[in-house]
């Protein structure tokens, strides 16, 4: 029999750990599960850990039944756009089939409840660079085809049991716990806000800017970069709406607003208190122009209000946070 207790694979990771110290907060009883492949002891902070893989069947089943799982969170996953083109099948490996077992494994368990961690990657390039939750998705790279296949896979479990189910499709997060007690610790980034904070503090020799020809207002790529900490609040709103009956449903994360790369660069100048060395390098491929969330449907439907729709705010626990990796060289304990 399943109970209240909720799940989160990934939890020791850079939006799990957001979402599981949120959880605490509110005196959720969570377990997470996490191979520790990108993940860090720490930032599980004293929630149980359980270390291992989704796609664990035996794991997961005496997993779910020791707890009593009534609903998972599922962050664990690769997800480096570039990566998943020169090795798909990792990405269709853990993202797709991994979640396939724990599905599995969830409807022979009788979870309630899963909130899935999808992605604007789904979308592929949007007209107008707006993508609403209808909008057909056209993956362009097999991170996104991995998550939406996910995606289909909910859909049809949720029709066919009585599990429900909330995807969400995060836009480009960014930020960290303004309390500084978790943050963004991943190895070799990619993501600029965080590329942007290391070259800041000297950790990186240079950021790069990737096109400066884009049809955007100051040529460069243009994102909807929401704050981890509002990032989270979703998941504990959408929580809420399908524990109070909610049917299964898609909601953008996202802001419904963008900022350039530019932008960006120039606000981790300003906070930093220093100019930034960067280099102008040809468009990166498989870039769209801009991607901006059409984000009502959350606000009408889960009721969120974002607390931090500020890039000020964004860029600063961002470097605050780079600055405590630098003191404490969390990453190597
Ligand atoms: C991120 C997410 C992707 C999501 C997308 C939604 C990851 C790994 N990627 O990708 O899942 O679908 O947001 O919009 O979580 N840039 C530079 N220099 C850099 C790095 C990036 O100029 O060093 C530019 C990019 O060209 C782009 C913008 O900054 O215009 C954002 O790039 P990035 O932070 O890598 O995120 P996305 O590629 O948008």
């Amino acid at each position: 029999m399943s109970g209240n207790k909720i799940l989160v694979t990934g939890g020791a990771g850079y939006i799990g750990s957001h979402v599981v110290q949120q959880l605490r907060n509110t005196g959720r009883n969570v377990v997470i599960l996490d191979n520790l492949s990108t993940g860090f002891h720490q930032a599980a902070q004293d929630t149980e850990l359980i270390i291992g893989d989704t796609g664990d069947k035996a794991l997961v089943n005496q997993l779910l039944k020791d707890h009593a799982i009534g609903a998972v969170m599922h962050f664990a996953a690769h997800t480096i756009v570039p990566e998943s083109v020169s090795d798909p099948l990792k990405y269709y490996g853990n993202n797709t089939c991994c979640t396939r077992n724990l599905l599995e494994c969830c409807a022979r368990h009788g979870v309630k409840h899963f909130i899935f961690s999808s992605t604007a990657a789904v979308y592929g390039i949007p007209g107008e660079g707006l993508a609403r939750e209808d909008t057909p998705p056209n993956p362009i790279n097999p991170y996104g085809t991995s998550k939406l296949m996910s995606e289909w896979m909910l859909r049809d479990l949720s029709a066919a049991t009585d599990l429900t189910h909330v995807v969400l499709r995060y836009f480009n997060v960014a930020g960290s716990d303004p309390q500084g007690h978790i943050g963004q610790s991943t190895r070799k980034a990619t993501l600029l806000t965080k590329v942007a904070c290391e070259a800041a503090l000297g950790i990186r020799d240079h950021v790069a800017i990737f096109g400066t020809d884009y049809p955007t207002p100051d040529g460069t790529g243009v994102r909807d970069y929401i704050h981890v900490e509002d990032l989270a609040n979703a998941h504990l709103m959408a929580l809420d709406y399908l524990e109070q009956g909610g049917e299964s449903n898609t909601f953008n994360c996202g802001y419904g607003h963008g900022y350039s790369v530019r932008e960006v660069l120039d606000m981790v100048a300003r906070i930093n208190g220093a100019p930034l060395h960067i280099k102008e390098l040809p468009r990166r491929a498989g870039d769209p122009p801009s991607l901006i969330a059409d984000a009502g449907r959350i606000r009408t439907t889960l009721g969120w209000h974002p607390k931090h729709d500020n890039l000020e705010q964004i860029v600063t626990t961002a470097l605050n946070w780079e600055r405590k990796l630098l003191q404490d060289d969390f990453r190597n304990q």
